[in-house]
């Protein structure tokens, strides 16, 4: 197929282009520098300078191309959002940016349109089951995080109910992989990575190179106007994960401190840490596409990550045995 991928230069995109021309597709990202255009060449890419945001741009800078499929994996996240208004341009890339890429979809022909969506839209739960497709997903009453669930189901909704299109709507889990936690890595080693007592709420991970994989998958497999959980096999609580990497990296312990105080530091992760207690089913995803995550829990997902640690050298991007070839170092956990 071809594909026109917008976020080809992000953590996720990157990984994604080298799944996407190895599986014979051809790839035309999207980017907003000649640095990442070049960088896409050498990935085997190629591409159009726009920004998303800038709906005649984008339009002028397409004339011309088709497309058989356009995906959106786009954020304007460079690292962890702390504050709410931190998520104020990713919620426009989710609501205006779906816009924009659904206009660019009917001027390049693409029929087939691939979306991202987050986990943490299914809002504050008690991780009391698994929660499917089928679970209230940005329900209203989020206070706060009303603006960042309305964006992730605009996001969605736009694209399953585009007309003529076959949209497809991916919930990740939270992105990790070998470049992605060295922030982490580096809180814990000044004592900065605080967790709520008893580990505080679940979350659903997925390891980058499996997200990448998945949405492959969803492109050549997925019917029409599917939503789909991507995520592990194993939910784990922040404190659990947190305190795996420390123990897989010979740090120290994370901090502990009352979830009330670290809601106050940092009120989006502090509220995702012990609010919204989120454990997803991937059954759907699993029976629909034909995917298995190469890394079922953050076990073998950290222990890959210590192993490709330990061959510095070789990360500049994420695959599912941390090895690597070229390309740019950049994903960003915890968005
Ligand atoms: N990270 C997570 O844990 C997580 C979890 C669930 C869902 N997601 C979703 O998965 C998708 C991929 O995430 P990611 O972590 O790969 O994101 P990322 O690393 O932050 O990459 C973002 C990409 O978007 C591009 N971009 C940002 N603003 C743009 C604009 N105005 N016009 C054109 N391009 C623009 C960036 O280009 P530049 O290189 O020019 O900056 C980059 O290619 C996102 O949609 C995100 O919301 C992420």
């Amino acid at each position: 197929m071809k594909v026109l991928l917008a976020g080809a230069t992000g953590t996720l995109g990157v990984p994604l282009v080298r799944r996407l021309t190895a599986a014979g597709h051809e790839v035309t990202g999207i980017a907003r520098t000649e640095a990442g255009a070049s960088m896409l060449w050498d990935l085997g890419a190629s591409s159009v300078i726009a920004d998303a945001l800038d709906r005649e741009g984008l339009l002028r800078a397409l004339d011309g191309k088709q497309a058989d499929a356009v995906m959106h994996q786009l954020t304007a996240l460079k690292k962890p959002p702390m504050r709410h208004k931190d998520l104020a341009t990713t919620n426009r890339l989710r609501v205006q940016g779906s816009t924009n890429l659904l206009a660019a979809a009917d001027l390049v022909g693409a029929r087939r349109f691939v979306t991202q969506s987050f986990f943490g839209g299914y809002g504050f739960n008690d991780g009391s089951r698994l929660l499917t497709e089928q679970d209230r997903f940005a329900p209203a009453g989020g206070g706060k995080f009303d603006a960042v669930w309305q964006a992730v189901r605009s996001a969605e909704q736009q694209v399953l109910d585009a007309p003529g299109i076959e949209g497809v709507a991916l919930r990740y889990g939270g992105f990790y992989g070998p470049i992605s936690v060295a922030p982490l890595l580096d809180a814990l080693r000044k004592h900065q990575l605080p967790v709520p007592p008893g580990g505080g709420a679940y979350a659903s991970f997925i390891y980058i190179d499996d997200a990448a994989a998945a949405t492959v998958a969803a492109l050549e497999r997925s019917g029409p106007d599917q939503v789909y959980n991507i995520v592990d096999d194993e939910p784990v609580r922040w404190g659990d994960m947190v305190g795996a990497l420390a123990a897989a990296f010979g740090l120290p312990k994370p901090v502990r401190l009352p979830g009330a105080l670290i809601r106050l530091m940092a009120p989006v992760v502090g509220a995702m840490m012990t609010r919204q207690s989120l454990r997803l089913s991937n059954a759907k995803a699993k029976a629909e596409l034909g995917w298995r995550p190469m890394m079922p829990s953050y076990r073998e997902g950290i222990a890959a990550i210590a192993a490709a640690l330990a061959r510095p050298q070789d990360v500049e991007d994420e695959t599912h045995d941390g090895a690597v070839s070229g390309g740019r170092a950049g994903d960003k956990s915890g968005k």
